[in-house]
């Protein structure tokens, strides 16, 4: 039964007409009239239009009766109807960018460790590293990411070496490793529960949040740092009912989901001054494991040093004055979710954590660190990023200032593969070069050379 029909016939009631009298004003076939108001036929949209002026009703809301009619009287399979028209409605909500949202949704696939925006990632690099490694090192027990980053290295590392110690001054890439790497007790079943939940939420029955305030419009669309937020508070809601593992899987997650979403180049020292497009967040989980054989820190890589003993140490630090604290402090906001006073137009919290190795300082602490560190082999990765027009791209710790220190450990060998740098658009590194260099240590070389650093 047409619902347009007995709507039709209930405004020509009240209204006070015949059914003749309006054949004949809109001259429209009496029988017709009387299906249309039985139900048995759709009113044309003409018919229609001339029906809601002679009424004096709206034409729109008629429009839409007669399509939701169309609609419900199309499906084959009622009983699936309602998931149907929710899945339509994504349709019609998303476009072209619906497809990316049904393979998010219906067929999710695990969010991989290497999927992430961050700058100087070894995530296209892996392969020539660890070939590298491979070929010029034995017996290696225990590996070391000591500036781990993304733990792209780690990740290939995790499933070769016997023991991997990953770390990283940053809290949210602790969290980051936490989640994918740690050992601990999990359900996935419960994070997919929560996760859909959370994809379900309908954001304008939402409050605005401290995270909404702050970014919304700015580094994310105003309705998603809403749901961010929500989401961000509802993970803490939740931490007595999670596992130490279950509360990283959720907050990565959280991260890598947010990660492409941001109206950035791919860092967070600046938002990009345009309207943002809205884009659904719809959750997918990382791909969690669990891991016996790691350790993982949040640590200051020098001191660290102190407190490890390992087969090789992978050193991959930052080498210009550009401080990854800064660059990412929104994730690390979003972690700590201790709502700091926010500064500047970056929005960011009072600098935590910033690394001597982006500072003049920062030779000195490469020669302190390879000297502290008890290991049989150093691997150092190295970029020559210089560009005279960006200041802060300059390297602290100059090429044969690097080799000089890795020298004085041991004999060195020094690889190079060429590969495009990334860069925010302001600088250009056409003659960029990634180097790699492999150290084989010798105890003696290194005390005798670096006896003048005891007292560091
Ligand atoms: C060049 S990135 C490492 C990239 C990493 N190899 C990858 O593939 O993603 C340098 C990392 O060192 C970390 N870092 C900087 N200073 C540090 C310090 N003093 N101790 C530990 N980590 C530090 C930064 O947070 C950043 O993640």
């Amino acid at each position: 039964m047409r619902t347009i029909g007995h709507i039709l016939k209930e405004i020509r009631e009240e209204k006070g007409h015949l059914l003749q009298e309006v054949q004949q004003v809109l001259d429209i076939d009496l029988t017709q009239l009387s299906k249309i108001e039985n139900g048995k036929r759709l009113p044309t949209v003409e018919q229609l239009q001339k029906l809601a002026k002679f009424y004096n009703c709206d034409n729109k809301a008629l429009i839409i009766q007669r399509e939701s009619d169309k609609i419900v009287y199309s499906f084959e399979y009622p009983e699936f109807a309602i998931e149907t028209l929710k899945v339509a409605e994504d349709k019609i909500k998303y476009g072209n960018q619906y497809i990316q949202l049904f393979q998010d949704t219906i067929y999710p696939k695990p969010i991989s460790l290497e999927s992430r925006r961050y700058i100087g990632s070894k995530a296209k690099l892996t392969d020539w590293i660890m070939d590298l490694i491979d070929k010029e090192t034995e017996n290696i027990g225990t590996f070391v990411d000591i500036f781990a980053g993304t733990a792209s290295i780690s990740n290939q590392a995790i499933k070769k070496y016997n023991s991997i110690i990953i770390n990283d001054i940053l809290y949210a890439n602790n969290v980051i490793y936490n989640g994918f790497f740690a050992k601990g007790n999990w359900s996935k079943e419960k994070l997919n529960d929560i996760i859909s939940n959370y994809n379900t939420i309908n954001v304008d029955l939402i409050e605005e949040n401290y995270f909404s305030e702050n970014f919304g419009g700015k580094f994310y669309e105003h309705n998603t740092a809403k749901l961010i937020g929500y989401i961000r508070q509802d993970i803490e809601d939740l931490k007595p009912e999670l596992s130490k593992k279950e509360y990283n899987i959720l907050l990565a997650t959280l991260i890598y989901n947010i990660d492409k979403l941001a109206n950035t180049v791919g860092h967070f020292d600046a938002y990009i001054k345009k309207p943002i497009k809205s884009q659904p967040l719809r959750l997918r989980l990382i791909d969690a494991q669990d891991f016996e054989n790691v350790k993982i820190y949040r640590e200051d890589a020098n001191k660290l040093a102190k407190q490890i003993k390992s087969d090789l140490v992978y050193i991959d630090p930052p080498y210009n004055s550009r401080q990854y604290n800064r660059f990412y402090h929104l994730y690390e906001t979003l972690v700590k979710w201790n709502q700091p006073k926010l500064y500047g137009i970056a929005l960011k919290p009072a600098p935590e954590n910033s690394s001597l190795y982006c500072t003049t300082k920062a030779k000195n602490a490469f020669e302190n660190l390879v000297y502290q560190l008890n290991a049989r082999f150093l691997v150092v990765s190295y970029n020559n990023t210089y560009n005279a027009k960006s200041h802060s791209s300059e390297n602290k710790i100059k090429l044969e200032e690097i080799k000089n220190i890795l020298n004085k450990c041991g004999d060195t060998k020094v690889f190079e593969c060429s590969h495009r740098f990334f860069n925010t658009g302001k600088t250009e590194f056409d003659d960029h070069k990634e180097l790699l260099f492999i150290t084989k240590v010798d105890e003696k070389r290194k005390n005798k050379s670096f006896s003048s650093l005891l007292c560091w």
